[in-house]
């Protein structure tokens, strides 16, 4: 394979991005960069500090003097601002919630894909996100647009959610999704968007393990 490999993940909130990615990038030894991880941790930053997250500029003043690390540890992927582990704080229905507006904003946007090229840059890596494929990565050798319905990714997250015993109601997070989805496809720069040379997979009626042989058969198939 390639000494230099990138593949892109994009798709709507719930379609088990993460999950695929993380494991795709374990099995291939990749490194995985979960570029939602960086939007939620900038956002929970404006949150304790309680910025304006309507004021764009303001949010890049701020991203500009914290540094948000990805690391992989002995407790598997984490996620640092400055020097504290917010690994649970950026999964709260506060920065849910508030994600979407934090990451419309251009000069948020411009600063955080500049990082994000930096991570990828060297060497073999799994992105996944909205715009990865389109935008941030235009000409990553894989990618991958994954989606499934709204009702199943609501399923899945309020089961997660009830295994954790954390609370859920599933209509409310059905509404919740369709209108992340909407913001995150509607905004003015770089919205979610299928690329044109991305393969779609639909994971509505496919397993985890299944989705993750499909990409890595795509990825095998690519290297070749
Ligand atoms: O994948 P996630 O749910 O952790 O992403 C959180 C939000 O961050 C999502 O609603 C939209 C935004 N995001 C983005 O705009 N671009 C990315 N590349 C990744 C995430």
């Amino acid at each position: 394979m390639n000494n230099k490999m990138q593949i892109a993940i994009d798709g709507p909130a719930g379609a088990g991005k993460s999950t695929v990615a993380k494991l795709v990038a374990e099995k291939l030894s990749f490194l995985y960069i979960d570029t939602g991880a960086m939007y939620r941790a900038l956002t929970y930053a404006a949150l304790q500090r309680k910025v304006n997250l309507q004021d764009g500029n303001l949010l890049k003043e701020l991203l500009d003097t914290i540094v948000i690390r990805l690391a992989h540890t002995q407790n598997g992927f984490q996620v640092f601002l400055n020097d504290e582990d917010v690994t649970e704080q950026i999964r709260s229905a506060d920065v849910t919630s508030n994600v979407s507006l934090v990451s419309s904003h251009e000069p948020v946007r411009l600063e955080m894909v500049e990082r994000q090229r930096q991570l990828a840059e060297n060497g073999r890596t799994v992105l996944d996100g909205r715009d990865i494929g389109t935008y941030v990565l235009p000409d990553a050798e894989v990618k991958i647009f994954l989606t499934a319905s709204v009702d199943e990714r609501a399923k899945r997250r309020h089961e997660e959610l009830l295994a954790k015993g954390i609370a859920s109601d599933f209509d409310q997070l059905k509404k919740d999704i369709a209108h992340r989805d909407q913001l995150d496809s509607t905004r003015a720069f770089a919205p979610l968007k299928k690329a044109s040379d991305a393969v779609e997979i639909d994971s509505t009626t496919l397993s985890i393990q299944d989705v993750v042989l499909a990409i890595i058969d795509i990825v095998k198939e690519r290297a070749r």
